[in-house]
């Protein structure tokens, strides 16, 4: 008995003195664990004296529950106290200012995309689009560049190898939606295209809107007439702005618009061009399956990011694709 009250002894002094929850378990299992002290002892009732093994082990059991109480008390303690302890390092002010969120924007480029489309929407063209990756007859063939035709070495392609390419402009859109919706038709197509190009008015990926109408009365001077309300709407502003005699297969007669421009750098103001355009060749309604005695229409492929640069002052074009914030933030 008298070990039993030792046994007790002890170990309260040793659980008063704990300070970790790790000496808390070397403790319990050192007392109460499967060899622990105490289970030890109640190993032993056996092999008391009946008349005394009553009473030893109520001893026994009596220790066995207080070490298990005062266990739990001491881990609630040293639980309470790493709590403390954590909540004072981890203080968080809360009286500091927040680190806020940043406000994002749309790239200028796709501005300028939304502002051509809506304008267009305006005027009732529906908007099409078709895929990135072409093939020879809807980037070239079906526009009416015949194999080793000259005009094909405009574009600098790039080929894949296995007869598909990256299209070179929004021009075959025209192609599928013809074959699709017949005429007549009145679409807008915007997408990105792609040449081997870089300067400060070239980039390898831009992006054009293709515009396609035909009906059965419609004139060069309808093509000149809606272009110039474009760019009027488009600018907000009366621009230098002037047709130039050009030429494409798919279009005849075929023109290109230039803006007045001042390239920033000192130099005499010139002009950027900003598209192409002409009335609809018949062989582009023929492979269309389109009656060119009956229909007839214009057609034109604008840049977008030469339009994004003129409206905004931008005076190299590459920088829309260099990612630098501080410019883009510019059109937040
Ligand atoms: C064409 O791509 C014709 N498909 C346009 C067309 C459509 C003519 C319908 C007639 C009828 P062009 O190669 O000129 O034409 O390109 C059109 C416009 O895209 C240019 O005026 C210019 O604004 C823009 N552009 C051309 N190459 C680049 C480039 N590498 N980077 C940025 N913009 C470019
Ligand atoms: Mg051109």
């Amino acid at each position: 008995m008298e070990q039993v009250d030792d046994i007790v002894l002890q170990a309260r002094e040793e659980l008063a003195s704990c300070e970790n929850t790790q000496r808390l378990e070397e403790i319990r299992v050192h007392y109460l664990g499967r060899r622990g002290r105490i289970t030890e002892l109640l190993k032993t009732l056996g092999s008391i004296e009946p008349d005394q093994r009553r009473e030893f082990g109520q001893a026994v059991n009596a220790a066995k529950k207080e070490l298990s109480e005062q266990i739990t008390v001491a881990r609630a303690r040293l639980e309470a106290q790493l709590l403390e302890q954590q909540l004072a390092e981890e203080q968080v002010d809360v009286t500091l200012p927040g680190r806020g969120g940043q406000r994002g924007g749309l790239h200028p480029v796709t501005l300028a995309m939304q502002r051509i489309i809506d304008l267009f929407g305006h005027l009732g063209f529906d908007v099409a689009t078709g895929p990135e990756v072409e093939d020879d007859y809807y980037n070239f063939e079906s526009l009416n560049f015949p194999a080793h035709h000259p005009a094909r070495a405009m574009h600098d392609t790039f080929y894949f190898g296995d007869g598909r390419l990256l299209r070179t402009h929004t021009s075959p859109v025209q192609i599928r939606e013809m074959q699709k919706r017949g005429a007549p038709i009145r679409i807008i197509a915007p997408g990105k295209v792609y040449r081997s190009d870089y300067d400060q008015t070239h980039t390898p990926m831009f992006h054009q809107v293709e515009g396609l109408l035909i009906g059965e009365k419609v004139s060069m001077a309808d093509l000149k007439g809606i272009l110039r309300e474009f760019v009027n709407a488009y600018f907000e502003s009366e621009m230098g702005m002037r047709f130039r005699p050009s030429y494409f297969p798919f279009t005849e007669p075929s023109a290109e618009v230039d803006i007045a421009w001042d390239r920033g750098d000192g130099s005499e103001p010139g002009w950027l061009e900003i598209l192409g355009c002409g009335m609809v060749h018949p062989n582009v309604l023929k492979a269309c399956d389109v009656d060119s005695e009956r229909y007839i229409g214009y057609a034109f492929g604008m840049g977008v990011e030469r339009l994004a640069m003129l409206r905004y002052g931008v005076t190299d074009l590459r920088q829309f694709f260099e990612n630098d914030l501080q410019f883009l933030r510019q059109f937040r």
